[in-house]
């Protein structure tokens, strides 16, 4: 099936991401029922899509015409059966917990017309588990979209290990009808792409403050006024949720043992209720309004530290067949607000620069997570440093 198929679509999860998803997904002009646990949350969610609209209307982004027009293709439907009975294209939104996917998974399966994809909004967890909840495992797929969808450009499109081409395909031309930019995530890996660069990112200043080298503020300073991130690694996994984070970087630990070690600094500020904006305190306090980071402390934190570290995650994935550096640098950019993706990055400060870091940062501080991915090692070895050498992880003319 082509995109040019989908025209009905079914939402299971009326929620933060779920109601936001159907509004997209309606005012591209496709059909879109919408199922939750009980009404009231499919009425919650529907309420939600208005507002969201109205603000469209105000700001003159969408005609009042397009808005009644995109309401109209919305329906609350009761029960999986009722809402995928005859979608082309169903997306699960629901809370993340992997039984409680499968057993969705596994309904939708019994009840979705052979020709639907089944995709699922997962942020960390495996596509490939999903696809063997049904019988029908080539036409599951991730389809993770960035919050919130309607502002973000940004869909990974993941394959699990069975995931069919074709699958993938019509999910990335789809992406493309609701105005979206997606990559394609080759590999089921933890964290896919942004998260998985973020993650290599956030463990480098846990560290860093764990170990004493630099403070927060110093760390913050540098991430957000030298590299021009929109936010400071601090503020960010504040914004995240810290209970997020740390079960994220768990997650890649366990996954690459020897690339990512769990920072201490996280687990008992989650156990001691501090879970970043949401509660009102984490690493920052948020309950008078949005930290305020202090500009002139940008030049006491070694900057590099961190762009080799997501270059070098960013190698990983590179290595492992997970994307291509465009798509890593285009997932940077449109997911995480970069200005430079790590691969353009790399390419800019020559890759021989990033492997002779990494070991200097692996010799002083007596940690393997620095390793320089045999990717890096291979292309210094063959002269390809980046731009200098009209070769790196792109090629040059
Ligand atoms: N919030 C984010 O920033 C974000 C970003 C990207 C992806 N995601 C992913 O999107 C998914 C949903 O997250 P969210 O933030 O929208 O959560 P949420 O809690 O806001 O919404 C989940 C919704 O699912 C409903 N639900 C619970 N059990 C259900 C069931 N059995 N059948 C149908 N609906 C059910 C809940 O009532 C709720 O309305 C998760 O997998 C999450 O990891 C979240």
């Amino acid at each position: 099936m082509s995109e040019k198929g989908v025209n009905q679509v079914a939402v299971i999860g009326a929620g933060s991401m779920g109601h936001a998803i159907t509004q997209i997904m309606a005012m591209a002009g496709l059909e879109v029922s919408m199922t939750d646990v009980n009404r009231e949350f499919m009425q919650k969610g529907y309420d939600r899509i208005k507002w969201s609209m109205e603000k469209f209307v105000e700001k003159r982004t969408i005609r009042q015409e397009e808005m009644d027009a995109a309401l109209a293709r919305i329906k609350l439907v009761d029960g999986y059966a009722n809402t995928v009975s005859n979608a082309d294209f169903v997306i699960e939104a629901a809370p993340e917990d992997l039984d409680l996917k499968k057993k969705i998974f596994h309904e939708i399966d019994e009840h979705a017309p052979p020709r639907a994809i089944i995709a699922s909004n997962t942020s960390t967890l495996s596509i490939t588990a999903l696809g063997s909840a049904t019988k029908r495992p080539e036409k599951v797929v991730g389809m993770h979209f960035f919050n919130p969808p309607q502002l973000m450009p940004l869909v990974e499109v993941v394959k699990g290990a069975a995931t069919s081409d074709e699958t993938a395909h019509t999910t990335v031309e789809l992406a493309k009808k609701l105005g979206k930019t997606p990559v394609l995530v080759r590999k089921d890996v933890r964290g896919f792409i942004v998260n998985s660069v973020l993650g290599y990112v956030f463990n480098e200043a846990f560290w860093a403050l764990h170990r004493g080298e630099a403070t927060r503020d110093q760390i913050d300073s540098a991430v957000k006024y030298k590299a021009g991130f929109p936010m400071g690694i601090f503020e960010l996994a504040d914004f995240v949720g810290l209970d997020i984070v740390d079960s994220a970087s768990k997650q890649m630990s366990s996954e690459y043992a020897d690339r990512v070690k769990v920072p201490p600094v996280v687990e008992p500020m989650v156990k001691a209720g501090k879970l970043g904006q949401k509660s009102g305190e984490g690493f920052y306090n948020w309950k008078t309004g949005r930290p305020r980071i202090p500009f002139e402390l940008a030049d006491e934190f070694d900057i590099d530290r961190i762009y080799v570290t997501a270059i070098n995650g960013a190698a990983w994935l590179v290595h492992e067949g997970v994307a291509v550096p465009e798509d890593i640098d285009t997932a940077m950019k449109f997911g995480a607000g970069w200005s430079s993706g790590p691969c353009e990055l790399g390419d800019r400060m020559g890759l021989d620069t990033v492997v002779a870091k990494l070991k200097e940062l692996q010799t002083k501080l007596n940690d393997p997570s620095y390793k320089p991915c045999p990717l890096l090692e291979e292309y210094v070895s063959k002269g390809w440093t980046g731009r200098q050498s009209k070769r790196g992880f792109y090629t040059y003319a």
